[in-house]
């Protein structure tokens, strides 16, 4: 169900409550407020005749008289008397002028009419005769000025609903026009076209809606391009990767082995110095297995399977130590990470990988920190590693494709990653990453 048909249905219902209620109460008011009125006219009435006719009867009066007087009484709003004739039969005296006033329905006289008093009176006339006169409480003109009250009531309560409505759903209006122009934004988004921007709305809640909106695109903007980026240098690198393996096979081994050859040739010739050329072979072969193996390690770090990762990463540092021996590297490690997940290794190797790279690379740092530790609670444990420099780090420092991958190798495991940066402070990489256990087969 729609919003607008929602809200319209809710004031439907209250207004209709409202209106039972209301009439209701207004009904009970119109009753005490006739039953009042007559009351009070009848008893003013009542002391009217009283004072009149007990003067009069007392002297006896004439026929002329006592009409007079009840013409008098009449006049007093909300009365109805009628005259007991000879045979005993009331007879109307007074039949008041019908002054064309709408006569309220039936329900409502019913509704609002309750028992009203009478009274009867003897008058005695001058020439002996007793006239019998019946008074009645009469409450139609009360009840048809009630009514003409409610009515006026309704037609107020209805208006004042038709307002209310019609207020409401201009309102809605503008807000819904918002919405459509929000979910247009978010299907543009979803369907990725960023360049176009939701408008500022008047409505400061939608405003806020559609400048989140604005920023999420432009954050999905950022990240596209940043994948896209990382995929075509990916593919760059394995592209480099392709044919530096070729050329070093090509220009170590090809060599190697031509070598190896033409040994073995040489050595069939007579007073060939067969120990001298053995030497040399073996020579050879020691200088290729040390190529085989630093390719292989470029290629994959063969051990982290075998040795685990505390091995591994010692051998790393072992290697660069014995690359840059003015470089003090120093790895503090926590052992209970070597039953990481295969997947998990791989990153943090990588990443320790990548910013001694860096270090060497970029920083010109005396002194560089690996701390690769296991933190949090049991149930949540995590791998934190933080490698400190004291390079020349810098302002520009953090954006390239070596901290980009080291940014999503950690997103991609669901934990965060900082590369923080001074000039001349050195530079430090954060990472913290949640914990996978080891699977049976690993
Ligand atoms: N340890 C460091 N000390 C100083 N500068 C660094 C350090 N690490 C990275 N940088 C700076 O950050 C930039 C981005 O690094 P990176 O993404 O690894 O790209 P690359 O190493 O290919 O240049 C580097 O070009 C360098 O300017
Ligand atoms: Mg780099």
């Amino acid at each position: 169900m729609s919003l607008r048909g929602l809200i319209n249905r809710r004031i439907l219902i209250t207004v209709i409550i409202i209106t039972i209620v209301g009439g209701i109460l207004t009904i009970w008011q119109a009753r005490q407020s006739v039953e009042r009125e007559v009351t009070s006219s009848f008893n003013l009435a009542l002391q009217m005749i009283d004072l009149g006719f007990s003067h009069l009867s007392r002297t006896g009066m004439t026929e002329h008289q006592w009409l007079r007087q009840i013409s008098a009484i009449q006049q007093t709003r909300h009365l109805h008397i009628s005259i007991v004739n000879e045979q005993g039969e009331e007879v109307e005296w007074f039949v008041p002028e019908n002054d064309e006033e709408e006569v309220p329905p039936g329900w409502f006289v019913r509704a609002v009419t309750s028992t009203y008093p009478s009274a009867n009176y003897n008058v005695h006339l001058a020439d002996g005769r007793t006239k019998q006169i019946v008074v009645r409480a009469d409450p139609i003109d009360e009840i048809i000025e009630a009514w003409g009250e409610s009515v006026a009531y309704f037609w107020s309560v209805v208006t004042m609903i038709g307002v209310i409505f019609l207020a409401i759903n201009i309102v809605f209006n503008s807000m819904l026009q918002a919405v459509r122009s929000i979910v247009v934004g978010l299907r543009r988004v979803e369907s990725g076209q960023y360049g176009r921007k939701l408008p500022p709305f008047k409505i400061s809640e939608f405003d806020a809606i559609a400048t989140e909106v604005n920023r999420l695109s432009d954050a999905l903007k950022v990240a596209k391009e940043n994948n896209q980026a990382l995929a075509r240098h990916t593919m760059q690198i394995q592209e480099n990767e392709r044919r530096n393996l070729s050329r070093e096979l090509h220009d170590e081994m090809g060599q190697s082995l031509t070598a190896i050859k033409a040994m073995s040739t040489a050595i069939r010739q007579p007073g060939a110095d067969v120990s001298k050329v053995s030497d040399s072979i073996a020579e050879i072969c020691n200088h290729l297995a040390g190529v085989v193996r630093s390719m292989m390690r470029t290629l994959h770090p063969l051990s982290l399977a075998d040795l685990g990762l505390g091995a591994t990463l010692t051998d790393l540092v072992n290697e660069w130590r014995r690359r840059y021996p003015e470089l003090v590297i120093k790895l503090d490690y926590d052992d209970r990470l070597d039953q990481v997940s295969h997947e998990l290794a791989i990153h943090v190797y990588r990443i320790a990988q990548e910013c001694l790279t860096n270090v060497v690379r970029h920083a010109q740092a005396t002194k560089v920190t690996l701390t690769i530790r296991q933190e949090g609670e049991q149930s949540s444990p995590r791998v934190v590693m933080r490698i400190r420099d004291d390079g020349q780090g810098g302002e520009a420092a953090g954006h390239g494709f070596g901290v980009l991958a080291m940014r999503e190798r950690v997103e991609n495991m669901g934990g965060r990653f900082r590369f923080e940066s001074e000039a001349g402070e050195g530079v430090c990489v954060s990472a913290w990453m949640p914990i996978i256990e080891k699977s049976e087969n690993e």
